[in-house]
């Protein structure tokens, strides 16, 4: 039996559930959103009178205009990430010793792709709008190719692996849901996982942030203040997760995640179709916030992503130069932890102590949470389903922090024990 975080029961059953329910659940969200007034109510009203047969119908087909969009998208950001020229970046070395080269131009790509999009709108070639008013099928598409290619990826880890730090537990299941391979690729090249994570998924967020504010435009003639501020959150976000992308190349998602149905198929369909939602909500509820209130609210929501930043950038800082660096000001405390990789050799690695990561376990999710918070809170609270971003980031980063512990705690042993005694505090006390 392969080995569970969880007790067994609950981590299969969370997965069936997940595997099973996620595609609904979000089309159910984007039909509550664009065709119910943003109301659970009303939707519950019509699963309820028309049962599963309800949700069948509100089901979009994938329709071809869904398949071009999705496809010259795709193109495009694949072209961008292998041909665009940027400095060469290791990523940090893998649990079998490997350590991953990228090429770091997702700043580039990011700058390219949304002046490009913006440049098709200000010159009528392609009007943004057109992605809105097909976001259903464009959903069901996505859905639908996700899932194949979470397929394909698990069919690849079994017969061409990219490299040693890939293999099966022995559980379909598992190996399907949290993937076979830690670093995919395609020739010597392409990451797959840097193009579903961030060209692809990141990327999607920041262009339906831009279309959702172009289609209220369209409806309105003028885009609302709480509007401005939503997408100017959510794009400084998307400006700040890219310009820190090599960074990321360094966290849970990319050096502990496999490729499988839970990181690829989240990236690929739930931040496109989740993660934007306070966006798609606010289309047509253009709410007035009133400059004084919307200037609070983007300051807040600013504040909070810098910390986030600065909380991931302090890490990576201190991981990079050794621990000589300068935390707050001072010369930053530290545990040098050695531990020991799946060949049998022996490394260590530097745990800090001070500054964020010294006030407690995971402070950075505080603030990542936070932001969304802020970006959310322009629809004002006359419906539940814009916060259910908000509601769920903070299920998965709990999840995450107990996750992460328990790894670090088997990683490290008796220097992660050290580390919690130097750093009592957590960000979920009595959780983990
Ligand atoms: N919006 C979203 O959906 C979402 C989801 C997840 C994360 N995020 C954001 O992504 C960013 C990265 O978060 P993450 O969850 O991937 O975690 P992370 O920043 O990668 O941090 C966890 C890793 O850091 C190392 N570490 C732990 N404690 C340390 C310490 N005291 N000093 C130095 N290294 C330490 C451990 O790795 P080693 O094995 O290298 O020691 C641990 O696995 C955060 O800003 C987070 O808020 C966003």
């Amino acid at each position: 039996m392969a080995e569970t975080v969880h007790p067994p029961f609950v981590t299969y059953a969370s997965m069936l559930s997940l595997l099973a329910l996620c595609p609904h659940f979000v089309i159910l969200l984007w039909y509550t959103m664009v065709h119910e007034d943003g109301s659970v109510a009303q939707s519950w009203d019509l699963l309820k009178k028309n049962g599963l047969h309800g949700l069948i119908n509100i089901w979009p087909r994938p329709t071809a205009i869904a398949w071009k969009i999705l496809f010259c998208y795709g193109a495009f950001e694949a072209a961008l990430q292998l041909l665009l020229p940027g400095q060469t970046v290791q990523g940090p070395v893998s649990p079998t010793g490997n350590r991953p080269v990228y090429k770091a131009n997702g700043v580039a790509a990011y700058v390219v792709t949304i002046a490009t999009y913006i440049g098709l709108w200000w010159f009528g070639i392609f009007n943004p709008a057109i992605v809105y008013d097909h976001l259903g099928d464009i959903f069901s598409a996505l859905i639908y190719g996700s899932f194949i290619f979470c397929v394909l990826l698990y069919i690849k880890g079994h017969v061409a692996p990219s490299s040693s730090d890939s293999g099966s537990c022995g559980n379909l299941i598992i190996d399907f849901y949290w993937g076979m391979e830690l670093y995919p690729r395609i020739g010597k090249n392409f990451d797959i996982k840097v193009f579903t994570n961030c060209r692809f998924g990141m990327m999607s967020w920041a262009v339906l942030a831009v279309t959702y504010c172009i289609k209220q435009y369209e409806l309105n003639g003028r885009v609302s203040d709480s509007m401005l501020v939503n997408t100017t959150l959510m794009l400084v976000y998307v400006t700040k997760f890219f310009w820190w992308e090599a960074g990321y190349w360094n966290t849970m998602d990319i050096a502990h995640d496999r490729a499988g149905f839970y990181i690829c198929w989240g990236c690929l369909v739930w931040v496109p179709s989740v993660y934007t939602s306070p966006g798609m909500y606010l289309v047509n509820h253009p709410v007035e916030l009133g400059t004084q209130l919307a200037i609070y609210i983007l300051v807040a929501g600013v504040i909070c992503i810098y910390i986030n930043y600065d909380c991931d950038r302090q890490r990576q800082e201190f991981r990079r130069t050794n621990g000589k660096c300068s935390v707050w000001g001072k010369a930053p405390s530290k545990i040098v932890a050695s531990y020991t990789t799946s060949s049998g050799e022996t490394k260590t690695s530097l745990l800090l102590t001070s500054g964020w990561w010294g006030l407690a376990r995971h402070f950075h999710y505080v603030p990542e949470i936070l932001s969304s918070f802020f970006w959310t809170v322009p629809a004002l609270f006359h419906n539940f389903l814009p916060y259910f971003y908000v509601i769920f980031l903070t299920i998965l980063l709990f999840d995450r922090a107990k996750r992460d512990d328990d790894r670090c705690r088997s990683k490290y042993g008796k220097y992660w024990k050290l580390y919690c005694e130097r750093v009592r505090y957590r960000v979920i006390p009595g959780f983990y």
